[in-house]
């Protein structure tokens, strides 16, 4: 009789769900994370013990990672509902191919999202991804691949980026700020009531925590109850319960960051103008600062010899049309392409390079490549073969 009875309501659950193979099961009257008031056994649909969903988010100014006037993405925690929280929940499920989970799952414009607004201080976004979702995405109850009817291997994984950046679209905490008064400055400090000030009167409506590094505002993480699954539940925004803000309540720096602001379009990538700006003599050649972009914001240029710099002086390069396109050079000589590295100087054969929505192009290709992204005193060699940083350059607008 039992067998029977629970064969009815598989049936009716999987009609529930589409009858497709590969989706989370359905929740019915799920109760609120941390909120429940009887004890909940089934934990596909409620968040437990992880039941203070928490959306972090980043300001990094040094160096300035991602747009100008955007937040980044740090994650989506499941804090328990003290503010406690696992980490590292199942090693077996500690991918190393994110970026590929993503693709392969039909993820690319989440994925193109991420690349500019999910970003690595270090340029290394795949690793962070990984990090983020091994350590944090992995306690997460409702994503547990037994949450899902004919579990297919990594396919949790979208889910758990796709929500993260779901709310994270939510949360503009440059504009939440920007609306109570907070504007980044190199002079102005603010108090820690007039930034959650900005948060209890925004639509989120509740304060979050703050956190601060040298005295300068650095990460927000806004809490959330959740009724039901991470991937189909409703998330309910209330006060963080447990984790306290590390700022101090007055003279808090909202320092500004470098590097272009995010395109005013929702969803695309930057939109560049010209394809070429800087000045423009009489003799149609052009005269400018090529600078390096990494994750869509700025970080460094190049300098005279054709390498890649985050702390010294940029190189004024010239460009002079030439078939298609023009050649480059700098105060050391021309440059090219040599053993796959830019490179310029008096023995430089001159390569024509072209630009594509304001891009520096070589091939048709405007990603170029490190090992790193510079710092510090080191200098990087700007290659055209593959490498683990991708960098673009464009002419500095006057
Ligand atoms: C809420 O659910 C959790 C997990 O099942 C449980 O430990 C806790 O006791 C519940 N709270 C109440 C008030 O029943
Ligand atoms: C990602 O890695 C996992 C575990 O190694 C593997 O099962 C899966 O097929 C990989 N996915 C893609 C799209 O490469």
């Amino acid at each position: 009789m039992a067998s029977l009875a629970s064969a009815a309501i598989a049936v009716a659950l999987l009609a529930m769900s589409g009858a497709r193979a590969g989706l989370p099961v359905t929740c019915s009257n799920p109760q609120l994370s941390c909120q429940n008031t009887t004890v909940v056994s089934n934990t596909c649909c409620f968040n437990a013990p992880g039941g203070q969903l928490v959306q972090t988010q980043f300001w990094d100014t040094s160096p300035s990672t991602g747009y100008s006037n955007s937040w980044t993405i740090h994650g989506l925690w499941p804090d328990h509902c003290d503010g406690t929280y696992d980490s590292s929940c199942d090693s077996k499920r500690a991918y190393t191919n994110i970026s590929s989970i993503l693709t392969a799952a039909g993820k690319s414009d989440l994925l193109d999202y991420m690349n500019s607004y999910w970003v690595d201080i270090n340029g290394q976004d795949e690793s962070f991804w990984e990090h983020e979702w091994s350590k944090h995405g992995t306690c997460i109850s409702t994503l547990d691949p037994s949450c899902y009817t004919s579990y297919t291997p990594t396919q949790e994984v979208p889910d758990f980026f796709q929500k993260a950046v779901d709310l994270f679209k939510t949360l503009d905490s440059y504009q939440i700020l920007s609306n109570g008064g907070i504007v980044p400055s190199t002079t102005k400090t603010y108090t820690s009531a007039q930034i959650q000030a900005a948060f209890t009167q925004s639509s989120f409506g509740f304060p979050a925590t703050i956190q601060c590094s040298s005295g300068a505002l650095d990460e927000i993480w806004y809490s959330f109850n959740v009724r039901g699954s991470v991937q189909s539940g409703t998330f309910v925004p209330v006060a963080p319960s447990g984790s306290t803000s590390n700022c101090p309540s007055t003279g808090i720096k909202y320092l500004p960051k470098s590097g272009s602001p995010a395109p005013t379009t929702t969803g695309s990538q930057p939109t560049t103008t010209a394809t070429k700006t800087g000045s423009t003599s009489s003799t149609g050649t052009t005269t400018s600062y090529l600078n390096a972009y990494t994750g869509g914001s700025q970080t460094g240029c190049l300098i005279s010899a054709g390498t890649w710099y985050t702390s010294g002086t940029c190189a004024t390069y010239t460009a002079t049309p030439s078939g298609s396109g023009f050649t480059l050079k700098s105060s050391k000589g021309s440059c090219g392409i040599s053993n796959f590295a830019f490179t310029c100087g008096s023995g430089v054969s001159g390569t024509v390079f072209s630009a594509s929505n304001g891009e520096l192009a070589y091939d048709g290709n405007t990603n170029f490549y490190a090992s790193a992204v510079p710092s510090g005193q080191t200098q990087e060699t700007v290659s055209t073969q593959a490498e683990s940083v991708t960098v673009t350059f464009q002419w500095q607008s006057n």
